[in-house]
């Protein structure tokens, strides 16, 4: 059975959170919020204790695990050749929502870094999971705590609906601020490059480290599998409806949109609508609204696939975002949610 433990993240009960400290510890796993998308976690050294989290997830084992730290010194019992880049980055990025690529150390097991010769550390924000990882007193390997293909769960209501039973603890703390799971940044070439985009951008990195590239594989469906985040070749954020991206000016996307809506409604197919808050009224159909900004809309975004499913539609139709700041990631999740499928208004 599952220990459910409810924590407030303004006034922490650590005595509570040791609960589920003791749990890691014990080589077991425990689901808890993160500033970015809750995580599955489990202790990152112990083989069998991260077998269990590739066992609850249903995730093809050859994916790599993010190694969670609470303090910046573990990076060095970790990781090896840690670039001057690297400790930039930590510097100015951690703890945040951030995950940086080096070369590991033979510490680090193969199952946790999927048979790779890096290891993916971050340090995360959040002020629960700091405190559990700190009880832990254990580096935490965490992916997402979603189902294998599923969105990320971004409030706690998720995680319990679809993993309660599954692991052995969940930590529920309210929902994550970002929505969007961490950037990714490999540092272990001659120039930085981000292989799954996040909310620090390639902008904001840019400023610190001078070129970074990303990693050209990311935006286009041909390329997919050559992705270099072995994460990013799978199907992923699928809700159990079809998702479609419509791209083009605002007013054409709208008329588009409402055209094809009819057109199902004709034939007993239900469609949904994902569009930013300004358009909400504009739709015919289900229509959930993703935010106003940029960042609301990475927020709102997991939860919105979810709920889509609740309201049961067969279709869903998401307005398309642009590709500057946040949007990179945005864009990246439901290109991705939506298979590559994209109607040019
Ligand atoms: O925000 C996040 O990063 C969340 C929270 C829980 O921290 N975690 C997360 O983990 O999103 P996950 O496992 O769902 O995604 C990790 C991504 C995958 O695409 C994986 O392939 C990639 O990072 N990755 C991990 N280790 C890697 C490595 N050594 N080299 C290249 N890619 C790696
Ligand atoms: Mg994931």
């Amino acid at each position: 059975k599952t220990i459910i433990s409810k924590i407030d993240v303004n006034n922490i009960n650590v005595e509570e959170l040791k609960k589920q400290a003791e749990l890691l510890k014990e080589g077991k796993t425990v689901i808890f919020p993160t500033e970015t998308v809750y995580g599955l976690g489990a202790n990152a050294l112990d083989e069998n204790a991260v077998k269990k989290i590739y066992e609850a997830k249903g995730r093809p084992s050859d994916n790599p695990l993010i190694v969670h730290i609470y303090d910046r010194e573990e990076v060095r019992d970790l990781a090896k050749d840690i670039s001057n880049k690297a400790e930039i980055v930590m510097d100015k990025f951690w703890p945040g929502p951030i995950t940086i690529i080096l070369n590991k150390k033979d510490i680090v097991p193969n199952t946790t870094s999927g048979g790779l010769d890096t290891v993916a550390i971050r340090m995360p924000s959040h002020k629960i999971a700091r405190e559990l990882i700190k009880q832990s007193g254990l580096p935490i390997a965490a992916p997402s705590a979603n189902i294998s293909g599923r969105p990320s769960p971004t409030k706690g209501n998720h995680v319990k609906e679809e993993m309660d039973g599954r692991v052995s603890g969940i930590v529920l703390g309210g929902n994550c601020d970002f929505g969007l799971e961490s950037t990714v940044l490999d540092l272990t070439g001659e120039v930085p490059m981000i292989l799954r985009p996040g909310s620090i951008t390639k902008e904001d990195l840019e400023e610190v480290l001078g070129e970074v590239l990303v990693d050209p594989s990311l935006l286009k469906k041909e390329d997919n599998k050559k992705a270099k985040a072995p994460g990013m070749k799978y199907t992923h954020y699928s809700p159990d409806a079809d998702v479609y991206i419509v791209s083009g000016n605002d007013k054409d996307v709208i008329n588009k949109i409402n055209q094809i809506i009819r057109e199902n409604s004709e034939n007993g197919i239900k469609s949904g609508v994902m569009c930013v808050e300004k358009n909400k009224e504009v739709y015919e159909g289900e229509v959930i609204s993703l935010g106003n900004t940029l960042e609301e809309v990475g927020s709102n975004l997991f939860d919105v696939l979810r709920e889509m499913d609740k309201r049961n539609v067969d279709i869903v139709y998401s307005e398309s975002f642009e590709m500057t700041g946040v949007g990179q990631a945005i864009m990246n999740r439901l290109l991705k949610s939506a298979g590559y499928k994209v109607i040019k208004a």
